[in-house]
């Protein structure tokens, strides 16, 4: 049997919460042993188990050797304990931090749950020994009592038999990649939405394919975020670009400022903007680089270029590089580019201007704003100027404009192939998270 004490200042609140339900079930079925105790049950009449803050502020904190107490006598009756402290500064959880402390848990066979309450506790305790602080988000909330409850429906779920069917529990939201599909129950018609019939098909496949169907059309718009911070399979990855907008980009030669005097003109294309940018789309699944500039012999040089990597000896000589070359598309104008999306699309394309300076906050969007773009379920063209950026014209003209790259220094002159390469990245990048506990504790100075 698993041991779980609860160290808290109102060990009343878990009455009824421990003997209801599934939590109560595991623990009449002897999966696991709840043991809540007051940190008041180790001072003496008269004594406090809070202090206030050294230094100036106002409030309260639990005393470290209160907590030392609870801890050391709940270690001499159940065992060495997994603890698992909270605060807002803390790890947030998720499905992953869950199987983490399910399987810490497991393995050890006393879980130690110490939520705090006033303003915390004194820092030296989760120095000492924290295995892990938890947060449940970026908010702050009067204790960590709820947080607890939370954990432990969390964690007690993932425990052998604490649920009946374990497949509800492998193939629900945040256990792989897509989040759960639609489910449907009687009756049949209601408020005059029907249950999807491929449900009751009986056709297995049929469901199954419908339900992979929904599961990654949700992920995608509702959990862009999650779901590129995660490892994906080839097939996970193809799944998901299927069910995202197409992309496509433009380098603007012309609608852009030059000179000191930021008037509007046009450039000259560059060789080196060709093959980056058009590597860097081929990277992140960009269907295609509109290079756009107006003048013929400018557009005489591209051809050149572009003919020895299709269809020249480039083709032979680098496969890789043909792969990439072959989404540019040579235009004059940015009408021209629209009208070929649209062609191809059946829809006219969203279009994303991108600056160094920050524009008109009206149309101002930030990379973490696909599910608003892709609510419109239409293509997406993001846009890019040269010389000195797109023409306040041709931003206006665009449905949004994205913020400017930052980092932490105040300079963002980029050129405009590492901005195309940041930007798809930001927007479209895949950048798994690998969990795992903190060693040694949340910073690494743990000594017990
Ligand atoms: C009022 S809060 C203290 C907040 C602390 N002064 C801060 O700003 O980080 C008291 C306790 O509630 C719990 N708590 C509050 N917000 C939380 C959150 N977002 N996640 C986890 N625990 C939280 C923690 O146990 C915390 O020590």
């Amino acid at each position: 049997m698993i041991n779980i004490s609860i160290l808290t200042v109102f060990e009343q609140l878990y009455d009824p919460f421990i003997h209801t339900s599934l939590v109560g079930r595991a623990q009449e079925k002897e999966i696991v042993h709840i043991d809540v105790q007051s940190f008041f049950s180790y001072i003496q009449p008269k004594e406090r188990i809070d202090a206030p803050t050294f230094g100036p502020g106002a409030g309260m904190l639990i005393r470290p050797d209160v907590v030392q107490k609870a801890i050391e006598d709940k270690e001499a009756v159940y065992g060495k304990a997994f603890k698992i402290f909270f605060s807002p500064r803390g790890q947030k959880i998720d499905q992953r931090v869950f199987e983490t402390i399910a399987a810490k848990t497991q393995e050890c066979g006393h879980l130690m749950i110490i939520p705090a309450r006033y303003e915390g506790m004194d820092a030296r305790v989760e120095e000492e020994y924290a295995d892990m602080v938890l947060s449940v988000g970026d908010f702050v909330i009067m204790g960590g009592d709820v947080p607890a409850m939370l954990l432990l429906e969390g964690v007690l779920r993932l425990l052998p038999e604490v649920v009946g069917k374990q497949e509800s529990v492998a193939r629900e939201s945040f256990n792989g990649p897509f989040v759960d599909f639609p489910s449907y129950t009687e009756p049949l018609e209601w408020k005059e939405m029907r249950v999807p019939d491929v449900l009751r098909s009986g056709n297995h496949a049929a469901i199954e394919k419908w339900r992979t169907e929904h599961a990654v059309e949700k992920t995608v718009k509702d959990h862009f975020s999650w779901l590129r911070a995660q490892d994906l399979s080839l097939a996970e990855k193809k799944l998901a670009y299927e069910h995202m907008p197409s992309h496509y980009v433009a380098l603007m030669h012309s609608d852009v400022l030059v000179g000191q005097e930021r008037l509007p003109g046009v450039t000259s294309v560059t060789s080196l903007d060709i093959h980056d940018i058009a590597r860097s789309a081929k990277t992140y699944g960009v269907k295609e680089y509109f290079l756009v500039t107006p003048l013929i012999d400018q557009q005489k040089i591209v051809q050149k270029l572009l003919h020895f990597w299709n269809q020249g000896v480039g083709a032979e000589y680098n496969q890789c590089r043909h792969n990439a070359i072959q989404l540019v598309d040579l235009v004059s104008t940015l009408d021209e580019v629209i009208a070929c999306i649209e062609e191809k699309e059946g829809k006219k394309p969203l279009i994303i201007a991108t600056s160094a300076q920050i524009g008109d906050t009206q149309q101002l969007i930030s990379y973490s704003d696909q599910k608003t773009v892709w609510a419109h379920g239409r293509p997406v063209l993001m846009i890019f100027g040269t010389g000195q950026g797109l023409s306040p014209d041709v931003i206006k003209r665009c449905d949004y404009l994205l913020l400017p790259i930052a980092g932490f220094s105040p300079f963002n002159h980029l050129s405009v192939r590492s901005a195309v390469a940041i930007i798809l990245d930001r927007w479209l990048g895949i950048n798994p998270m690998f969990h795992s506990i903190p060693q040694g504790g949340p910073n690494g100075k743990k000594r017990n």
